[in-house]
This record gives structure tokens, C-alpha cells and sequence, in this order.
């Protein structure tokens, strides 16, 4: 089977097919979503929270992100693997974005990059474009700016900032982005910007009208439960399973009804004979 290209997605809205995209952090959970057909695994810096156990995603390294990407590259055999570029790891120019984007393909085996951000990253955009990698933006709530903007909010309500979003979905664009990323924009700004730009958009809270939607596995797999985002649909409730499963096996480890001799290993007994003498 032949891997997704950033030109399969790019044919994909052009033919008007949704492209579905996912999280997947780990060898099991991309061969989940790979098996499944997915075309698009986002190793998404949420690995910092759904993963790792932190507040925000603020504290996620590059040594953090090029092991989770190995991993999923690992259990992926035909999805396009995104990469997210860690806080930290572009904000300071198109130098360290070049340099870190480029380690997420070499070491990481990412296919492509993502990072965050508009008009104030089209230099990073450009220069690790220039240089072959390809580039998802990320635009509307930014998780790594949560900061500046004083928590998780919707995004282009309002005249100024739904302008502001518009010029940096075009900026991204121009810039060689083969696609965006719309986070907590409202669907009518979504539908907007997904027709008036040629690269697909990737909703996230985002409305029905982006070209993809992307979610993060343990959410829509009810992995995550420390708290359910508005945007999200559970498909299926995995954490009440595991819970139910792991409470039968501590009570059959503890009532001795596991493991049963089915479960074990055997052996011919006369090689016990004499046992006792050994020291
Ligand atoms: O880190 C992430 O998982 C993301 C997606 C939610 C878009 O950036």
C-alpha cells in the first residue's frame, strides 16, 4: 500500500473528499488509526497532556516529540505522519525552525511538520519549505500561546480578529503551507477561510465546513476523561472499558482463577526428580 503524500491531501480537497486526520502518539495507537485507513497522523505536542500528564503543552521537548514520532512511524505503514514542532523550538527564527523541522524527518521520521502561529512564522514557513519539509500551520486557539491569550478561548468572533485569522491563513499559503489547522474558529469563519484558500483546512472545534477535521485519539476514543472539550465526540467510551477490564483481572489474580494452567507453560515432571538436593 502506498503512504499518503501531501499531494494525495491537496487531490483530496480538490475532488471535495474530508480528509480525517488523528493523534496518535504511540506504536499501538497509530496501527489503531492506520488500520483503520486514516490518511493523516498528527504527532501532536497534546502528547504533553494526554500523555506525559502536564498542564499545557508548554513543556514538551524535541526529545520528547522526535521519540513519540519514531514511535508512530514505527506502527504506521500508510498514513502521512505530521510532526508538531515543540514551544520553543521556532519562536526564536527561521534558523532553529529549519534546524528542528529538519530533525523531525531525519531522526523523528516525520513526513511533514506543523507549528503554530500566522503572519509571525511565514519566515520558519518559507525557509523549511525552501528546504523540502513540508509545513502545516496551525492558526485560531494556539495551545502554545495560551499565555498570552489567558486561556483556551474561541477565536475570530469579533471583526478585528476574524480579519487577523483570514491574513494569516492566506500568509501561511503563500508561504508554501500545504495545510492550516483552524482551532476553535467559529464554523462560518471556518467556511470562510476554507473557500477562500486552495490548501485544505483541518477543523478542530472548528465547524463542519474545513476541509479535514483532525481530533486527538484519547478524546474521541474516551480515553481522556480530566475533562471532555465542547468539540469532541467520544465513539467510544475506552477508558470505562479498561477500567471494567482491569478490575476482573485484579480479582482473579486475587481469587487465583488467573492464570489457569492453559495459561502457563509445561513441562515433563521427572525433571524435578532430585530438586530438593539443589543449593
Ligand atoms: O497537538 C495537537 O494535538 C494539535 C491538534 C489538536 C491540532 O495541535
Amino acid at each position: 500500500m502506498r503512504r499518503t503524500s501531501v499531494r494525495d491531501i491537496a487531490r483530496m480537497k480538490a475532488e471535495g473528499r474530508r480528509i480525517p486526520v488523528v493523534t496518535a502518539y504511540d506504536y499501538t495507537s497509530a496501527r489503531i488509526a492506520d488500520d483503520a485507513g486514516i490518511p493523516v497522523l498528527l504527532v501532536g505536542d497534546s502528547l504533553g497532556m494526554v500523555v506525559l500528564g502536564y498542564e499545557s503543552t508548554i513543556h514538551v521537548t524535541m526529545d520528547d516529540m522526535i521519540s513519540h514520532i519514531r514511535a508512530v512511524s514505527r506502527g504506521s505503514k500508510q498514513a502521512l505522519i505530521v510532526g508538531d514542532l515543540p514551544f520553543m523550538s521556532y519562536q526564536v527564527g527561521g534558523e532553529d525552525a529549519l534546524r528542528n523541522g529538519g530533525r523531525l524527518l531525519q531522526e523523528g521520521y516525520a513526513h511533514a511538520v506543523k507549528l503554530e502561529g500566522g503572519a509571525r512564522v511565514v519566515e520558519s514557513v518559507h525557509r523549511m519549505v525552501e528546504a523540502g519539509i513540508p509545513v502545516m500551520g496551525h492558526i485560531g486557539l494556539t495551545p502554545q500561546s495560551v499565555n498570552e491569550f489567558g486561556g483556551y478561548r474561541v477565536r475570530g468572533r469579533d471583526k478585528v480578529e476574524a480579519g487577523e485569522l483570514m491574513s494569516d491563513a492566506l500568509a501561511l499559503q503563500d508561504a508554501g503551507a500545504f495545510s492550516v489547522v483552524l482551532e476553535l474558529v467559529p464554523a462560518a469563519l471556518s467556511r470562510e477561510i476554507s473557500q477562500r484558500l486552495s490548501i485544505p483546512t483541518i477543523g478542530i472545534g472548528a465547524g463542519p465546513h474545513c476541509d479535514g477535521q483532525v481530533q486527538v485519539f484519547h478524546d474521541i476514543m474516551g480515553l481522556y476523561t480530566d475533562f471532555v472539550p465542547k468539540h469532541t465526540r467520544r465513539y467510544v467510551e475506552a477508558a470505562a472499558l479498561m477500567s471494567e477490564g482491569m478490575a476482573a483481572y485484579a480479582s482473579q489474580v486475587g481469587d487465583g482463577s488467573f492464570p489457569s494452567l492453559d495459561e502457563s507453560f509445561s513441562m515433563d515432571e521427572s525433571a524435578l526428580e532430585g530438586l530438593e538436593a539443589a543449593r
